[in-house]
């Protein structure tokens, strides 16, 4: 059985003060176990001290927003997996749509990092996605499925079930714009397919495939509800207490 989870991606928001009190509130609305993992992405500096927080409740785990795709060395201001692993980092998101537009992350980088993170024993939540053009030509599966071979499909199987994918349409990212349950589902059901092609049914059905793209407390409930929706990767909604909770209480 696969698992559901939610993930918070915070973005280049907050100061270390009000990440905590996020964190803290989050804790003490939260009266009951959540059904799946909860993740919180935190800028690189909140991580140490997020991760002490974080440790202490059981099925809270941190994640960080990006890691360098080269091991060690002369790469000022960048933080390799190793670092992320020696704070306390359990998950790293890659190949978010920002990282790959704004700074020109390319297949083969996001490749590495895979590779990198998965050596260290931190878990890949991939993003894929397709700009809005692309899905007004309707090539936005073959699209999104070229990303996952392109960085996830040298994987042995072993390491690929410790894969967590998060298809996140460009054109839903922050627009306040939700692709329909029908357009997630059409893709998350493309993507199981396409990986049990590869893998074969038991990978397929084994992995969590999350959607992001102006997921809110209002629509969550309904996104996850689609067969092959597994939980979310969510932006501004993870920065509000009340809303992030309510998406956690929406994992049925
Ligand atoms: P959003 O961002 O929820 O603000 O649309 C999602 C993401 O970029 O991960």
């Amino acid at each position: 059985m696969r698992k559901q989870l939610v993930a918070g991606n915070w973005k280049m928001n907050k100061t270390l003060e009000e990440g905590l009190d996020l964190i803290q509130s989050v804790f003490d609305k939260l009266d009951e176990h959540p059904n799946g993992p909860v993740v919180f992405g935190t800028p690189y500096p909140f991580l140490q001290a997020a991760a002490k927080r974080i440790k202490s409740r059981e099925g809270f785990y941190l994640a960080a927003q990006n890691c360098h795709h080269e091991d060690k060395g002369a790469y000022t201001g960048e933080v390799s997996v190793d670092m992320l692993a020696s704070v306390g980092v359990d998950y790293v998101i890659i190949g978010h749509s920002e990282r790959r537009q704004y700074f020109h992350e390319t297949n083969a980088q996001l490749a590495q990092k895979v590779n990198l993170a998965l050596a260290k024993g931190l878990l890949p939540i991939f993003c894929c996605g397709e700009p809005l053009d692309i899905r007004e030509q309707g090539t936005h599966v073959e699209y999104v499925a070229d990303q996952l071979k392109a960085s996830l499909f040298h994987l042995p199987e072993s390491d690929f079930r410790k894969i967590v994918i998060a298809y996140e349409p460009i054109w839903a990212i922050g627009t306040g714009k939700t692709a329909s349950t029908a357009q997630a589902q059409e893709m998350h059901a493309a993507l199981r397919n396409l990986l049990a092609g590869k893998y074969g049914q038991s990978v397929a059905d084994d992995t969590t495939i999350l959607y992001g793209g102006s997921c809110n407390a209002q629509n969550a409930a309904e996104l996850f509800s689609q067969p092959d929706v597994d939980g979310g990767l969510i932006g501004g909604a993870s920065l509000k207490a009340d809303d992030f909770v309510a998406i956690i209480q929406a994992m049925g």
